[in-house]
């Protein structure tokens, strides 16, 4: 069984996403014609798990290069990216190349930002193998590296020409890893369907160990929530600003425990505590804030930050977030299950220190 979706972007572009068990045999049939050369870019770990299979896919008839750099967040960076560059050049690839991106979200966004300036712009193809890379970082086309000062401040937007999410390549996950996908799975049915949320409760153990019937219902609902949001504001000048739920929160968090809470961990406690902000500037019922906060619990995720942080070191961080302005974070915020706030600006607020405080000290 897969599910096959298509996903939109606002310039009336749309690309397949197929999630299922043998999704990456679909690999040549996506490429564009031409093709005359494949870049398939993936980390060190990666490549020696599943570079053949995924070189079977392509089938015959171009040449097919691997480009692998040495796997971890700390190699996300503009140097990463123009050593593959140089490679690709040094073999003479031309436009008529694809990219095809094989690995987590740290490989996604390379390679695709790869493929968003070589040559002006060639098309890519994301082959997730976590599943936060799965319901986050290959659909939307947000790519870039991390610099010194922060991260994803380099990037551009460039959409993939498909998704193909193989659960096979999924099963093998560390914890942290599946915190991270079912936080964001969360989260996408906070902000819009509180039906979804329900169903991820209710199948709780079987996400955690990755079923792959649930798990690929699971990620296809997901995937078209993201698509929806992206569909209506690709370049995240309003309705975008929705899929920060729980980050503003969750990247102190991470910044503040010096990044020793995984990001799924730290986003599941910064949706608690948004919540809480949410119901105490009267924009979300508390019922729906308990429901959320149950759901968090039932899934095996923090609903708070770690025991012992600071408040007011937190509150700090905060400040620090790159999506807010001068040294004023912004919150998306909920109105319930299933609906987001409008803002000030968009789909963004800025909320009283207080505020934000005493939700901090109730978690
Ligand atoms: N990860 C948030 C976004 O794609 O906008």
């Amino acid at each position: 069984m897969s599910q096959a979706l298509e996903v939109e972007t606002d310039r009336g572009r749309t690309y397949s996403v197929v999630v299922g068990e043998r999704a990456v045999d679909r690999l040549g049939r996506e490429l564009p014609d031409p093709c005359a050369a494949v870049a398939l870019v993936t980390d060190s770990n990666l490549a020696r798990l599943h570079r053949d299979r995924v070189i079977d896919a392509l089938g015959a008839g171009r040449t097919v290069s691997a480009f692998e750099f040495p796997a971890g967040e700390q190699h996300k960076t503009r140097r990463t990216k123009e050593r593959i560059e140089d490679a690709m050049l040094g073999e003479g690839f031309g436009r008529d190349c694809t990219v095809v991106a094989l690995g987590g979200g740290v490989t996604t966004d390379i390679a695709g930002f790869v493929a968003s300036t070589y040559m002006r712009g060639v098309p890519w193809i994301a082959l997730p193998t976590s599943l936060l890379a799965a319901v986050d970082a290959s659909v939307g086309g947000k790519t870039g590296v991390d610099t010194d000062l922060g991260k994803n401040l380099i990037g551009a937007f460039h959409q993939p020409r498909a998704v193909l999410i193989d659960l096979e390549l999924m099963q093998t996950l560390p914890g942290p890893e599946v915190d991270n996908g079912l936080t964001e799975m969360l989260k996408h049915a906070v902000i819009a369907d509180a039906s979804y949320l329900r169903s991820l409760v209710n199948e709780a153990d079987r996400l955690r160990s990755l079923d792959p019937a649930v798990l690929e219902i699971a990620i296809a609902r997901s995937i078209e929530i993201k698509g929806e949001v992206v569909a209506a504001d690709t370049e995240e000048r309003d309705y975008r600003q929705v899929l920060n739920l729980g980050h503003t929160i969750g990247h102190a968090i991470e910044l503040v425990s010096r990044y020793r809470v995984s990001h799924g961990g730290a986003v599941a406690a910064g949706l608690a505590v948004e919540c809480e902000i949410a119901a105490r500037l009267g924009l979300m019922p508390g019922s729906a804030r308990k429901e959320v906060v149950a759901a968090l619990e039932r899934l095996g995720l923090p609903v708070a930050p770690p025991a012992g942080t600071d408040p007011g070191e937190l509150l700090q961080a905060t400040k620090r977030d790159k999506k807010g302005r001068a040294g004023r974070p912004r919150y998306a915020l909920p109105a319930g299950i299933g609906e987001m706030a409008r803002g000030e600006r968009g789909f963004a607020r800025e909320v009283p220190d207080d505020v934000v405080l005493s939700a901090l000290e109730e978690a």
